[in-house]
């Protein structure tokens, strides 16, 4: 499977999504943005050319999938200069005080919905020690709705996905993700749907001051 493939497809259709949503949300130039789980920057090469030079994070638990996107996609982009290399940890515990930087936005891009509710709460445990009080992560998850079984598969439309309650990719329910970062400093609001092709819904989570 190519680079492209492997964090979904859609390369330009999301990728797109994904910047124009940030910037429709305020995203700046001058921002310090980290992408949780960046993949083969489907939103990295877009990211890269919006904001300032060395302002672009990355994470990610696959080092293939980053070397792939930096030799197949940063690089004949001509954006290697603004990426230097340690602005890019390969982990999959979600450790963004490494970078030793505070972010001002935070991206998690179908990241959650391939996470277990531990993982996830590793994540939100850890990215508010990278934060600026009043920071945003946004957080795309496929939603189970009140209503619906929840141990029952639930497949989404637009996109035709299945997902399941104990199995990749998972689905959850708002209140699960409420109850998964109980008790740590973020606020919590859900956007819902959000223009994505697969029917990804949208979380806004603000770092609480
Ligand atoms: C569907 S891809 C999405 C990639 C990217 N956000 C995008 O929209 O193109 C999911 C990504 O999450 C990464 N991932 C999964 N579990 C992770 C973890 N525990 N820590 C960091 N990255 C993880 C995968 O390696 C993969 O690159």
């Amino acid at each position: 499977m190519n680079h492209r493939d492997a964090v979904g497809g859609l390369w330009d259709e999301i990728g797109e999504l994904q910047l124009r949503f940030l910037v429709a949300q305020g995203l700046e130039p001058g921002h310090r943005l980290l992408d949780v789980g960046c993949g083969s920057f489907r939103a990295g090469v877009r990211l890269l050319r919006y904001l300032d030079p060395s302002h672009y994070f990355g994470l990610d638990a696959n080092a293939g999938l980053i070397e792939a996107g930096l030799k197949h996609e940063v690089g004949p982009e001509g954006l290697l200069e603004r990426l230097p290399r340690e602005n890019l940890l390969v982990t999959a515990l979600f450790e963004a005080h490494r970078f030793g930087v505070l972010f001002d936005v935070a991206l998690a891009q179908s990241v959650f919905t391939h996470l277990t509710a531990n993982q996830i709460r590793r994540c939100l445990v850890e990215l508010p020690r990278a934060m600026k009080p009043g920071a945003v992560l946004w957080a795309t998850f496929f939603e189970c709705p009140e209503g619906l079984p929840e141990e029952q598969p639930l497949r989404h439309e637009p996109g035709g996905i299945t997902t399941f309650l104990d199995q990749d990719p998972f689905h959850y329910r708002e209140e699960d993700l409420r109850r998964i970062a109980a008790g740590l400093p973020w606020e919590i609001t859900k956007i819902g749907a959000w223009g994505h092709p697969r029917d990804q819904r949208m979380l806004r989570l603000v770092r609480a001051g």
